[in-house]
């Protein structure tokens, strides 16, 4: 297994729109536990393949405390949503910012597992909106484009500024 580098927002690769996947074959479960691998070392609580610059329709998320509860949804679709929720939400891409957005409270997921099996997925609260963050990354949106445009640009601003002080 290995640790994928995660693209850094306001990388331009973050707004690319992934691709379904046609074959769920060995390659994918092998992307899918890298992604794995990455998302708990980091730590977080999902992953979607565009952040590690593979730009297909594979997303992970486990919102457990015990690190057990990993679900693989690649093609995922929403089906059915209800309510609203308003959680604050950070990102593996965005690090060090945390925003509050609105999203559907309840939805129910229809996807394919790392075996390329059918299945439906209801969720509610942290796993709700955490699938939904993910999906919106397949379509290259990240959270922060949710807020005003002069708190993207403060964001943008804060972001660039630090990694000038890493290099
Ligand atoms: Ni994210």
């Amino acid at each position: 297994m290995a640790i994928l580098k995660i693209l850094q927002y306001p990388d331009e690769r973050l707004h690319k729109v992934a691709k379904k996947v046609l074959q769920v074959d060995e390659t994918t479960r092998k992307l899918v536990r890298n992604m794995a691998e990455t998302m708990y070392a980091a730590p977080g609580v999902g992953l979607a393949a565009t952040q590690v610059d593979v730009h297909e329709q594979i997303i992970i998320v486990d919102v457990s405390e015990t690190h057990d509860q990993l679900k693989v949804l690649i093609n995922p679709e929403i089906i059915a949503s209800s309510g609203d929720s308003d959680c604050e939400e950070g990102c593996l891409s965005v690090p060090g910012i945390f925003e509050t957005v609105r999203r559907a409270a309840r939805i129910s997921v229809r996807a394919l597992d790392e075996n390329g099996k059918i299945f439906t997925l209801d969720a509610e609260g942290l796993l709700a909106v955490c699938v939904q963050h993910e999906i919106d990354h397949l379509r290259g949106k990240v959270f922060v484009e949710y807020l005003s445009q002069l708190k993207q640009a403060r964001i943008r601003a804060k972001l660039k500024k630090r990694l000038r002080e890493t290099m």
